[in-house]
């Protein structure tokens, strides 16, 4: 059976409509004739203070976009996965990361199992550990304390971890840092080994299946560091692993005693609040990570019970929808006003494009409009120095998230020592998102007395949306909020295009290729034929150059 066509519904024929209407007006002319706007289309969720009112839409507008969410069965779908169903069908299987931040005492039945009990039982470990390595009591083979974690991982086994630890850098608190490696690019490794101490060196290797090639041989490799530096009983002291794999775990060499677990039921991109956390759970504290974790479960709350014109994640994902299906918008750039969340950007990349970038439905059929937004970002300011040009003057249109916090750890004075660099900060992502929606006309240009003939390059067009989301304080709370404010946005998204936000099948191919053609790269004598030319020629090329 095939799904139903979603763009032949009567929601997406009113939108259509409705797009026609609204898709010339400016959002000066916007404002201009809905003044409260502004103060009345903003939600607060949890510590989260989010303003959509700069969106090239209007009530009426909204209004659709809700009656679309009820036609594609959002809230059918969010209720399957809040009662453990297998939503991921192609793999067959449950989506339960909302099951990682549930409180003690409120039940997700997984498979038969109560997942929550699962969860705590595997973060009183966690904890016990972090606790350990945090007051010493867990010590190197040497006797010496440890002093950084190194995780080595890829994908959501690294995005997610390294990102929070950047994010968190103002609570890291007990003298032990952290670095992360992915790339199996040995440069990676070697730059992050440079300085460190093995005798103080603790390594997490955070594999969900134990079996990424890039993971294991970065793992080797450090495992060798680590052999060649103290001895092979050391591994033992200096070595703990997160995975869904014991067998494995165990074949590489790592005690299952030093094992943490996760599920199945919780995919890579999801799983930053499982034991894949594990080195930010060291480096800030049990406590703290508890408080990221209910920040997290805050938001899952909202979106399960907060009805759909008031749901946060909701909106924002319709709106995504709107600009990509009406608009034709093929980007989404997320604009951090913070240092500390520079990784934020990437990790959205990896949780929003791995999931919705489909061209399949869950069902196999093709999708019957374009799908999965392309994120991309950079903090502010350094941005505005860079892109922001294209962002405002340019032909596409791209809407922007802007991100930002009312206080920060940091803040220092002014030039003159009068005024604070927060404040710099803070009303440089006002100015902006203000300027790209309201622009500056011809008219006010002129008016200004400049020169006619730089008139128009003068010219700032506007019309072009953002959504505004505040909060007071990078908190572990607040920021685990904002992952699952996205987290959910994904998932709304890939239910109005009927695709399955969580498997990842286009990611395999590449993988066998690469094994494929490793032994060619190192066997000059071996003739080269992998069936296209181009491939052929670079093959030769490499190894004339290697
Ligand atoms: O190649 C993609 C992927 O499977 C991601 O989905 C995943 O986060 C990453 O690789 C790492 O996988 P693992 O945690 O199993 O090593």
């Amino acid at each position: 059976m095939s799904s139903s066509d979603i763009t032949a519904s009567a929601a997406w024929q009113a939108l259509r409509s409705n797009h026609r209407t609204v898709a010339p007006m400016h959002l000066r002319q916007l404002f201009a004739d809905d003044p409260a706007r502004g103060r009345e289309l903003t939600l607060q969720v949890a510590d989260l203070h989010i303003d959509y009112s700069k969106h090239r839409v209007t009530r009426e507008t909204l209004r659709l976009l809700i009656d679309l969410a009820h036609t594609a069965g959002v809230p059918q779908r969010r209720d399957a996965m809040y009662s453990g169903q297998h939503i991921n069908t192609s793999e067959d299987r449950a989506v339960g990361h909302i099951a990682l931040r549930l409180p003690v005492g409120d039940q997700l039945c997984i498979d038969g199992t109560d997942a929550e009990a699962e969860v705590h039982e595997v973060l009183h470990r966690m904890g016990e550990f972090a606790d350990a390595v945090r007051s010493g009591t867990w010590r190197g083979a040497t006797g010496e304390r440890i002093e950084t974690i190194v995780n080595i991982g890829i994908g959501g086994s690294d995005l997610g971890p390294d990102m929070v630890y950047r994010a968190l850098r103002s609570y890291v608190d007990a003298g032990i840092g952290a670095r992360f490696v992915s790339n199996v690019d040995p440069a990676d490794l070697v730059a992050k080994l440079a300085g460190l101490d093995p005798a103080t060196t603790l390594f997490i290797v955070a594999s969900k299946t134990f079996s990424t090639l890039e993971t294991l041989t970065n793992a080797t490799a450090a495992r060798r560091w680590l052999v060649d530096a103290l001895d092979e009983k050391a591994v033992a002291k200096h070595f703990v692993a997160v995975s869904t794999n014991a067998e494995r775990v165990a074949d590489f060499g790592i005690d299952t005693a030093n094992m943490f677990g996760f599920w199945d039921w919780v995919g890579g991109r999801y799983s930053v609040d499982s034991a894949i956390g594990l080195s930010v759970m060291v480096t800030i504290g049990k406590e703290r990570f508890a408080q990221f974790l209910s920040g997290m479960h805050a938001v899952d709350k909202h979106f399960a019970t907060a009805p759909l014109a008031e749901n946060a994640p909701v909106l924002l994902a319709m709106l995504g929808v709107w600009y990509s299906n009406f608009f034709g918008a093929e980007s989404r750039a997320v604009l951090p006003y913070s240092n500390d969340m520079a990784r934020f950007p990437a990790y959205l990349q990896q949780l929003t494009m791995e999931s919705n970038g489909k061209s399949v439905r869950a069902d196999g059929t093709p999708v019957t409009t374009s799908t999965g937004e392309i994120f991309w970002g950079e903090p502010g300011t350094n941005g505005q120095h860079a892109f922001y040009q294209l962002l405002h003057q340019g032909t596409r249109l791209i809407p922007a998230d802007f991100l930002g916090f009312a206080r920060s750890t940091d803040d220092l004075p002014t030039l003159d020592g009068t005024g604070s660099m927060q404040d710099i900060l803070i009303s440089n992502l006002f100015a902006q998102s203000k300027v790209l929606a309201f622009g500056k006309t011809a008219e006010e240009i002129r008016a200004e007395g400049t020169d006619p003939e730089l008139v128009p390059h003068k010219v700032m067009p506007g019309n072009r949306p953002s959504t505004t989301i505040l909060a007071a304080e990078l908190t572990p709370s607040a920021l685990g909020q904002l992952i699952a404010l996205y987290e959910h946005q994904v998932f709304v998204e890939g239910i109005i295009w009927g695709v399955d936000s969580f498997d990842q099948w286009g990611v395999e191919l590449g993988k066998q290729q690469a094994l494929a053609l490793m032994p060619l790269l190192s066997e000059p004598e071996k003739p080269v034929s992998v069936g296209d030319s181009s491939t052929d020629a670079l093959i030769e090329w490499y190894r004339a150059h290697r």
